[in-house]
């Protein structure tokens, strides 16, 4: 089929529209920017809370919907991971010390269409090696999204963003992944943040997926705590991730999720 759109592939992969595009950059578009306002909001003292309350707000006064609050039991508008935390953190009460290194993470629904992005803040001064990370995973994350066009595989994705973040002497999360997503929060398919050149499903125009690499100063082991979805190193390394919305257009990528304000890296400069 060509650009007709609206079937699925052999891989239970959704093919959209020209016309889903618009949607999900909607979608994507209030993601980004609320996720632009929240610099200001991390500092040493403040608590992830109070962070997430705000981003319940702006949510709510936009007129759009959570995917998060609700979603299996999760009560959160958002997902705040503090230094080994490698993703769901649970926002709560305690306080962000100076070079704390934190990934939000925001889904938002608008009309029916889902925008799912992520980035990484710092309360206070940023620590050396956590720069480092910081940088390692934003490329990474931005190679994988290079390699997205009509004819390449999931595992060209994969092997860009893996084979970049292990010559740096860093290591990939292998037990999270990207998601296909549109008018549902998670659809196949799983996204690997690893693997080998050709390997895997092929891209088609119309797919909407996440990239979202974690990325660990350690070993690539996670376990998840008692709450049932704070992820933590095992090794307690220090984590981080990135984490866009994309389509692929018929020759290349469509970015759902880039920053309005243009600090999608380093947010954490303002
Ligand atoms: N936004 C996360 C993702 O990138 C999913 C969070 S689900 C939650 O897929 F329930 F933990 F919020
Ligand atoms: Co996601
Ligand atoms: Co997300």
């Amino acid at each position: 089929m060509d650009n007709t759109g609206g079937h699925l592939t052999r891989d239970g992969i959704r093919i959209y529209n020209r016309d889903d595009f618009a949607g999900m950059h909607t979608a994507g578009h209030l993601a980004a920017h609320i996720l632009d306002e929240l610099a200001p909001l991390v500092f040493p003292g403040q608590t992830t809370g109070v962070i997430d309350k705000a981003i319940e707000q702006m949510v709510n006064d936009a007129g759009a919907t959570s995917a998060t609050i609700g979603y299996k039991g999760y009560q959160h508008a958002s997902c705040i991971s503090v230094n080994h935390v490698v993703c769901h953190g649970i926002p709560g009460g305690k306080l962000l010390k100076d070079g704390d290194i934190l990934n939000i993470d925001v889904t938002v629904i608008v009309d029916g269409w889902y925008g799912d992005t992520s980035r990484m803040y710092v309360a206070g001064k940023l620590p050396r090696k956590a720069e480092r990370l910081i940088e390692v995973t934003h490329d990474a994350l931005m190679l994988g999204i290079e390699a997205v066009k009509p004819g390449n595989t999931f595992g060209d994705i994969g092997h860009a963003i893996q084979s970049y973040v292990e010559a740096q002497r860093m290591s990939v999360v292998r037990d999270f992944c990207g998601h296909g997503l549109g008018r549902v929060f998670h659809a196949p398919p799983n996204v690997l943040h690893y693997g080998r050149a050709g390997t895997g499903p092929t891209l088609e125009e119309g797919m909407f997926f996440t990239i979202e690499p974690m990325v660990n100063l350690g070993r690539p082991e996670t376990k998840v705590l008692a709450d049932d979805w704070t992820a933590v190193t095992r090794d307690k390394s220090l984590s981080a991730q990135f984490e866009h919305s994309v389509g692929v257009t018929s020759d290349g990528v469509d970015i759902f999720t880039l920053s309005p304000a243009g600090v999608f890296h380093p947010t954490y400069t303002s």
